[in-house]
C-alpha cells in the first residue's frame, strides 16, 4: 500500500468552520492524512474559538495569523503565508471552501505551486460583481481541479462558463451535514431561556453584507424596516463586527435587541426555534431551508436560488417598503417547509470519494481553455477565452 494522500484543508472565517469539519472527518475516515491550515482572517472568541468548541474542531495545524485588512492586504497577506506552508508540507491536495477572501489566496498559491485543488461550494453566482465573494467565486473555480457543487443550479452555472464535466462534482451541501450532525445537541442549548424568548414568537436578524452595512444610509433604511417588522414579532439580533460600530452609532429602533454573535449550536438553536429568519447571509438562507423555517433574505440577488426555489427563502431586496411587506406576507402564510436533494447529510462522504478517488497532479483537470457560449444572437460560434 502506498503513502496515505496528504491533504491540506483550509479555514479562515466563521462560514468556514462548519464546512471543513465534515470534510476533514470523512477524508480521515478514508484513512486520508489532513493538514488543518487556519488563515486567521476571523479571529474573536466569538467568531472563532467557539466553532471549534462547539464542533469539536481539533485545534489547527497551522495558523497563519493574517487578521484583518482591505481585500489586498488580506489577501496578500495570506498569499504570502501559505506559499511557503505549501511548499514544506507538500500535499497532494488542497481543499478551499465558500467563498471569502482566505479561500481566493490559498486557491492562487495552490494552482501555481501544483497540488491538485478541491473547491467545496463550486459554482454558486450571484452574478453581482460588486460582491467581494463573487470575484472570491469566480476565480477560484477558475484555477480549481474538481469543482465540488452544493445544488444543480451551480453545477449548470460551471457547464454555462465551459468547465469540463469530469471537473464538476455534484456532491450536496457539506453546511447541511453539519446541521443535522449538530441539531439533537443545538436543540438542548438554553439560549431562548437566556434571551427571555419563546419558540415561534420572535425574529432572527443578521446582517454582515458589505452593501448593506457599511454604507449608514443603507443602514438606516434598513434599520427602519426592521423596526416596523419588531413592532409585530419582536427581534433578536446577534451582530457581526463588521456592522457592531455602526449600530451603536446609528442605534436601533425599540422591539430589536443586539445581542453579540452567537456560538454555533445557540445559533442554530435560535433559527430552528424562529418565527421568521431576516438575514443577508449566505449560509443562514441554506440552514432556514433545511429547518424548514421561513427565511427573508434582505439582498437584491442570491447565489443560492435552490432556498428560494426549492426551500422556504423568499428574496426581500432592500426598499424599506417592499422588506416589511414580504415580511407580512412570509408571517401571514409561511412558505411550506421542503429540502433539496442531496442536502441530506452526506455531502462530506460524497467529497471524500471524489478526492481519494485516484486523481494526481500529472492528471490535471483544470482547463487550460474555456469554451463560453456566444451571446445570444450571434448566431453559433463559441468564443475561446484564454
Ligand atoms: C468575511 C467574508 C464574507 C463572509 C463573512 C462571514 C471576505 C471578503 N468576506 O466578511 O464573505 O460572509 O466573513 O462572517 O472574505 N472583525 C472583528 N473580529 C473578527 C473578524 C473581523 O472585529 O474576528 C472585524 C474587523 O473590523 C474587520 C471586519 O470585521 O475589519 C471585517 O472582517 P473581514 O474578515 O474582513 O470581513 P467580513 O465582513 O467578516
Ligand atoms: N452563525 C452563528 N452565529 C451567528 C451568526 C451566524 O453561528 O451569530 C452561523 C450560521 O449558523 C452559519 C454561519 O454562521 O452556519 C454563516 O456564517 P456568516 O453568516 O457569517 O457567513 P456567510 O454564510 O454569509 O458567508
Amino acid at each position: 500500500m502506498g503513502a496515505p494522500m496528504r491533504i491540506v484543508c483550509v479555514a479562515g472565517a466563521r462560514p468556514n468552520y462548519m464546512k471543513i469539519k465534515p470534510v476533514m472527518d470523512a477524508l480521515e475516515r478514508r484513512g486520508a492524512e489532513v493538514v488543518l491550515v487556519h488563515t486567521g482572517q476571523h479571529y474573536d472568541e466569538s467568531m472563532n474559538d467557539v466553532f471549534f468548541r462547539d464542533l469539536g474542531i481539533r485545534p489547527p495545524d497551522r495558523f497563519l495569523g493574517v487578521g484583518s485588512g482591505s481585500h489586498a492586504e488580506q489577501t496578500g497577506r495570506v498569499m504570502a503565508a501559505f506559499e511557503p506552508l505549501l511548499d514544506e508540507v507538500a500535499p497532494d491536495a488542497v481543499v478551499v471552501v465558500g467563498d471569502i477572501n482566505s479561500t481566493l489566496a490559498c486557491a492562487l498559491v495552490t494552482a501555481k505551486a501544483g497540488p491538485l485543488l478541491a473547491h467545496v461550494e463550486a459554482g454558486l453566482r450571484s452574478r453581482d460583481w460588486s460582491m467581494p465573494e463573487e470575484v472570491n467565486r469566480v476565480a477560484t473555480d477558475r484555477v480549481s481541479d474538481y469543482l465540488l457543487a452544493s445544488s444543480p443550479d451551480a453545477a449548470d452555472n460551471l457547464r454555462a462558463e465551459g468547465y469540463r464535466e469530469d471537473q464538476i462534482h455534484l456532491v450536496g451541501n457539506v453546511m447541511i451535514d453539519t446541521l443535522f450532525s449538530n441539531l439533537e445537541r443545538a436543540r438542548q442549548s438554553d439560549v431562548l431561556e437566556r434571551y427571555g424568548l419563546s419558540k415561534g414568537e420572535y425574529g432572527l436578524v443578521t446582517l454582515h453584507r458589505p452593501a448593506n452595512v457599511d454604507d449608514p444610509e443603507v443602514l438606516t433604511a434598513l434599520l427602519k424596516a426592521l423596526g416596523e417588522v419588531a413592532g409585530r414579532c419582536p427581534l433578536l439580533l446577534p451582530v457581526h463586527p463588521r456592522a457592531a460600530g455602526r449600530l451603536a452609532e446609528l442605534g436601533v429602533p425599540g422591539g430589536i435587541r443586539l445581542v453579540p454573535p452567537a456560538g454555533y449550536l445557540d445559533f442554530i438553536a435560535l433559527q430552528d426555534s424562529a418565527r421568521v429568519v431576516l438575514t443577508d447571509s449566505g449560509g443562514v438562507q441554506e440552514e432556514t431551508t433545511a429547518l424548514g423555517v421561513p427565511c427573508v433574505t434582505l439582498r437584491d440577488n442570491t447565489e443560492r436560488p435552490i432556498t428560494v426555489e426549492q426551500g422556504t427563502n423568499v428574496l426581500a431586496g432592500r426598499d424599506p417598503e417592499r422588506i416589511v411587506s414580504t415580511v407580512n406576507r412570509v408571517l401571514d402564510n409561511p412558505p411550506a417547509p421542503r429540502r433539496p436533494a442531496l442536502w441530506d447529510g452526506r455531502a462530506s462522504d460524497r467529497i471524500a470519494e471524489v478526492l481519494l478517488g485516484g486523481g494526481s497532479a500529472d492528471s490535471r483537470l483544470r482547463p487550460t481553455d474555456l469554451l463560453v457560449p456566444s451571446p445570444a444572437g450571434e448566431g453559433e460560434a463559441e468564443t475561446v477565452l484564454s
